[in-house]
């Protein structure tokens, strides 16, 4: 019998003291000052209870976690043509790297890069306007997890416009081979205030929850067919972690999305649904300890999906 309380609050207090925290982000100047010390972990299960130790209840940036629900919107409005727009492949390239797009006539590998999330936002953005996308988002994340304190962060996404100019540079090369076919500034619009949606770790381990319930949400019923949730699973698991995806897939073995606010959403398919946040990342902008952590659950649960599953 696995004593998830006790795993998770030794976790908790290992990290603690992890002397090796990496560094935060610098370039979103509202990140560049959140104290690296912070650590937080939810661990929703299936039957429904909620484990949870130290920062798990303080808002952070979901940051690139949000590309997960963005995706999943998308792909109901748009539904398999979105694969048209944006490869399923992993990139083994940084997340907002440009160099792939020219040989690869503009297409983004996968949703999960940078270039492929501006599709995304493209796609969702359709023909509304950039706020009544972003209230549909917002009114989406809070429906998953049950929770109508969940805001967008105002300053960190105007941050992002003040210097997110690598965003517009993908943006702007995308729309030349045709693949973005609204304005750039609003597609950014919705791109970087999707980026800027602040969660705790409990809030975000039950907006996950569909992704460990073969697509059902355990209050709000259906979001997405069981295969759609496999397939959504199968792109974090090989594209979550950027060039990092094949070593946390090594570390960890879970499907997973990275932010470079320092948060992870993981998933145990059938089993749990779990966030972690610690700010400060590694050289590939993936929290360092919030892979340890998951690395630590993962030895101690025996739920990677590498793992034979328990009796
Ligand atoms: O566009 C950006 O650079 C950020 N809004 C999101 C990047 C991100 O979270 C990548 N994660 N590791």
């Amino acid at each position: 019998m696995i004593d998830l309380s006790s795993i998770v609050a030794d976790i908790a207090a290992e990290m603690a003291d992890a002397p090796d925290r990496g560094t935060v982000a610098g370039y979103i100047a509202p990140l560049a000052i959140i104290d690296p010390g912070r650590f937080g972990i939810a661990v929703l299960t299936a039957e429904g209870d909620c484990h949870y130790a130290g920062d798990a209840a303080v808002p952070f940036s979901i940051q690139s976690v949000s590309k997960v629900f963005g995706l999943t919107m998308a792909l109901g409005k748009h539904g398999e043509a979105l694969w048209r727009r944006i490869g399923r492949e992993p990139s083994g390239s940084a997340f907002n790297s440009i160099v792939q797009l020219e040989s690869e006539h503009g297409i983004p590998r996968n949703p999960f890069i940078n270039a492929g999330a501006i599709v995304v936002a493209d796609l969702l953005l359709g023909r509304s306007a950039p706020n009544e996308v972003l209230g549909e988002v917002l009114r989406f994340v809070r429906a998953l997890a049950g929770d109508e304190a969940i805001f967008i962060d105002e300053m960190v996404a105007e941050a992002e416009r003040a210097s997110g100019f690598r965003n517009v540079a993908l943006a702007n090369y995308m729309k030349a081979f045709g693949n973005i076919d609204n304005a750039v500034d609003r597609v950014l619009g919705v791109y970087f205030h999707q980026c800027a949606i602040a969660m705790t770790c409990r809030q975000l381990a039950q907006a996950g929850a569909y992704l460990m319930l073969g697509g059902r949400n355990p209050t709000a019923g259906s979001v997405v067919s069981m295969q759609r949730a496999r397939r959504i699973n199968a792109l974090m698991m090989t594209c979550g972690h950027y060039d990092g995806s094949g070593e946390f897939a090594f570390r960890v073995g879970l499907p997973a999305k990275s932010g470079v606010g320092g948060g992870i959403l993981a998933i145990v398919p059938g089993r749990a649904s779990i966030a972690v946040w610690s700010p400060g990342l590694n050289e590939r902008g993936n929290s360092q300890l919030g892979t340890l952590a998951l690395e630590r659950l993962v030895q101690r649960t025996g739920w990677s999906v590498f793992d034979p599953p328990a009796p």
